[in-house]
């Protein structure tokens, strides 16, 4: 693996599964995985096996059917979280246990009423025990998005004695400003010891909108692997969505940050996620939302059909849209609707284009938009329709 490659770690089927009502059984689970090995993720969280049975399920027929990613376990700090995950992953080719515990004061005070120190020697133990049944251990620090990067740091060092080959530092309230938790990989990064047979993970939720910002901040300071969900579901406001982190570092090849991802196959797994979940994606959504290559204003259609580049910085068949839409509205000038016209078969000189796009304007008026089926009745009550017939 280049040191410049980053580790694309999916978990849309547990961090994402966490969503209210959104509950998948495992022939779906199944048919997400096939994809995600397909789309190239390099890690699949596959679910948090000792849950309930059925993830245990899921988990265990994941792990027998997923030939290329790694496929992960998460656990808590617990022996027998982490004997189940062993179990449910006993088939993977690439088997991960996932175990960690919170580290801010807030856990450590409120959730388990303990010490920093005692805290310290469970991280240790959780991943020495996981250590016991699989090679590649990743270890999370609850909530070190708001823990101090000194403590961190030591968490962070106790995990690595233990084993742990991933460090993942989640910011889980989605906290962080970008600056923040970009200087926290770095801190890690510089403070320490062994960190050189570890990689940093960044793991962040989008309680702020921050999520993506921050994943990124987190890779230009030395992180190597984004935790993320395709469509960005999950708890509360949901995490680091895949697609987004994924075409900002292949917008930006300056950073020289690269995955392994056929992003040609994004929207498409965008959809089968958002069918399979019953979770409608916002139209305005980056990337994969309906509207996210659609143009409706005059002023931008008429530079997109002249340059598709005036208003947009990804071709939309990189991420395997078909093409960008021009939208008919009352806010279209005439260029969008001579484009749309030539698309359905009318060729008009200006004049014509003239007469039709006056009949156009009362039309839009009286609807929101205009499809093919209008345009064509647009041009038939048009005057000019029997010059345009007869060319
Ligand atoms: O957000 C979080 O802290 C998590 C951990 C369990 C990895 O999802
Ligand atoms: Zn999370």
């Amino acid at each position: 693996m280049s040191n410049n490659n980053i580790q694309i770690f999916d978990t849309t089927l547990r961090d994402g599964e966490q969503v209210p009502g959104c509950k998948l059984n495992t022939e779906q689970k199944i048919v997400i995985a096939e994809q995600l090995d397909a789309l190239g993720v390099d890690v699949i969280e596959a679910g948090f096996p000792v849950s309930s049975p059925g993830d245990f399920k899921s988990v265990e027929a994941i792990s027998k059917t997923i030939k290329n990613a790694t496929v992960c376990g998460l656990t808590r700090s617990v022996q027998n979280d982490i004997k189940v995950a062993a179990e449910a992953l006993k088939y993977a080719v690439k088997p991960r246990i996932h175990t960690g515990i919170g580290t801010s004061n807030s856990h450590i005070i409120h959730k388990f009423k303990t010490s920093r120190e005692d805290i310290l020697e469970r991280a240790y133990a959780a991943v020495k025990y996981a250590k016991s049944f699989v090679e590649d251990v990743e270890f999370y620090a609850e909530d070190a998005g708001r823990t101090d990067n000194e403590y961190l740091a030591r968490v962070c060092e106790m995990a690595i004695k233990a084993g742990a080959t991933v460090l993942n530092i989640p910011d889980t309230t989605g906290y962080c400003l970008p600056s923040e938790y970009g200087a926290k990989i770095k801190y890690l990064k510089e403070n320490v010891k062994g960190i050189e047979k570890a990689i940093l993970s960044c793991h962040c939720h989008n309680d702020l909108g921050l999520a993506t910002a921050n994943s990124i901040e987190g890779v230009i300071n030395g992180a190597r692997q984004i935790e993320c969900t395709i469509n960005g579901i999950g708890e509360r406001a949901g995490n680091t969505a895949l697609e987004e982190v994924v075409m900002v570092l292949k917008q930006h090849p300056y950073l020289n940050l690269n995955t392994n991802i056929n992003t040609s196959m994004l929207y498409g797994m965008s959809q089968l996620v958002s069918d399979s979940m019953g979770i409608y994606t916002q139209p305005n959504k980056a990337i994969v939302g309906a509207n996210a290559f659609a143009h409706s204003s005059g002023i931008h259609q008429d530079g997109v059909i002249k340059n598709r580049e005036t208003y947009e910085i990804i071709d939309p068949k990189d991420v395997g849209v078909t093409e960008s839409a021009i939208v008919l509205t009352a806010r279209s000038g005439r260029a969008a609707l001579a484009y749309r016209a030539k698309n359905v078969g009318y060729e008009l000189t200006k004049l014509q284009l003239d007469d039709v796009y006056a009949n156009f304007l009362s039309f839009a008026d009286r609807k929101k938009e205009i499809n093919d089926n209008d345009i064509h009745q647009i041009i038939e009550t048009s005057k000019v329709y029997q010059e345009i017939l007869s060319a």
